[in-house]
């Protein structure tokens, strides 16, 4: 059966649609909107029903735990245990692509599916006016996953989250294409050792320059704790990704970085510079993703500052794809 296109509203994130987008947030509804990383799937993160329903409309396999976002660093206070650590990396990053995982505050509003039942939450204020106007009008802290359906790739622009999710989502709120274009670096802060659970558009080093000790590293280390959704095959396109190509095979795509042979069919970055890379990724992806092409190859991407989230992308678009 062919499924019927179904129709969705698309808004430009004026006072008035950000108005009703908030409102339809407060009767429990779903509404996708930008980021400076990706489009988030926003639903109220102290509703139960709301939480569930975005888990529903990405068909997500499993109650993988949601970042909650807020508006302001202080409304962090109330949902979290917030320490020194977190605080200091709040004054440099917030607003900004850093999500911290940290206690559950005693009395936090926040639902215990948002969370998947662990007792850490992961908070983030995301550096955008509208998602921010957003998440301030709605007066509750939102839990926004990437906008995509569960494994696929996330959304940079409004028309991704319209093709992924359809009338899944009551509203997208269309801010132009995200800034950052990876998501947010994710950091358990709930232990002593700073642990990076998701590289992501805050570089590592800058972090550890902030806090004046390493990170560890799970991908690194197998015994280490690791997010819960970070699945091995992720952010997948439907054709085959082929990573580490200096040159195209027949009925490839290829996929450049820096300087590239004639044949390549894209550029993340001509320049090659990795905040150029980092926001073109999942758009390239996307617009290679075509039936007449047999694969995706990507040429290689230094394994340095933003490289480290690219390549960790990139790895997952590659691996074996678990079956559906
Ligand atoms: O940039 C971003 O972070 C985007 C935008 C929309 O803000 N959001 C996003 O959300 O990427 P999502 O749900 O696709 O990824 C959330 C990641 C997952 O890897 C999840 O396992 C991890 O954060 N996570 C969330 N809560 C956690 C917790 N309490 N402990 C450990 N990991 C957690
Ligand atoms: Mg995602």
């Amino acid at each position: 059966m062919t499924p019927v296109p179904a129709p969705v509203r698309i808004e430009p994130p004026v006072p008035a649609a950000i108005a009703e987008a908030a409102a339809l947030l407060r009767h429990g509804g779903l509404v996708a909107f930008p980021t400076e990383t990706v489009y988030g799937l926003g639903g109220d993160a102290t509703a139960d029903r709301a939480v569930a329903a975005i888990f529903a409309a990405k068909d997500r396999p499993s109650f993988n735990p949601l970042i909650v976002h807020v508006a302001e660093a202080h409304q962090a206070e109330a949902l979290v245990k917030v320490d020194g650590r977190a605080r200091r990396l709040m004054a440099r990053f917030w607003p900004g692509p850093l999500t911290l995982v940290l206690p559950r505050a005693d009395h936090s509003p926040v639902s215990l599916l948002a969370s998947a039942g662990l007792d850490t939450i992961a908070v983030r204020l995301p550096d955008h006016a509208v998602a921010r106007a957003l998440i301030a009008a709605a007066g509750r802290p939102l839990a926004a996953p990437s906008a995509n359906r569960s494994g696929a790739v996330s959304p940079t622009l409004a028309a991704h989250v319209a093709e992924s999710l359809g009338a899944r989502v009551a509203m997208i709120l269309d801010g132009g294409p995200c800034r950052v274009g990876l998501e947010s670096t994710v950091l358990d802060l709930s232990g002593p050792v700073p642990t990076l659970l998701r590289p992501g558009g805050i570089a590592p080093e800058a972090i550890e320059a902030v806090l004046g000790e390493e990170l560890l590293h799970p991908a690194e280390d197998p015994a280490a704790p690791r997010s819960p959704g970070m699945l091995e095959s992720h952010y997948a396109p439907g054709l085959p990704v082929r990573l580490d190509a200096r040159s195209r095979r027949d009925g490839e795509a290829l996929l450049a970085f820096g300087a590239a042979p004639a044949d390549a069919a894209l550029n993340l970055s001509p320049a090659g510079d990795l905040e150029e890379a980092a926001a073109n990724l999942f758009a390239s992806l996307r617009a290679l993703d075509r039936p007449d092409f047999t694969a995706i190859a990507v040429m290689p991407i230094p394994e340095t500052g933003l490289g480290l989230a690219i390549n960790d992308r990139l790895r997952r678009a590659a691996a074996p794809r678990r079956a559906a």
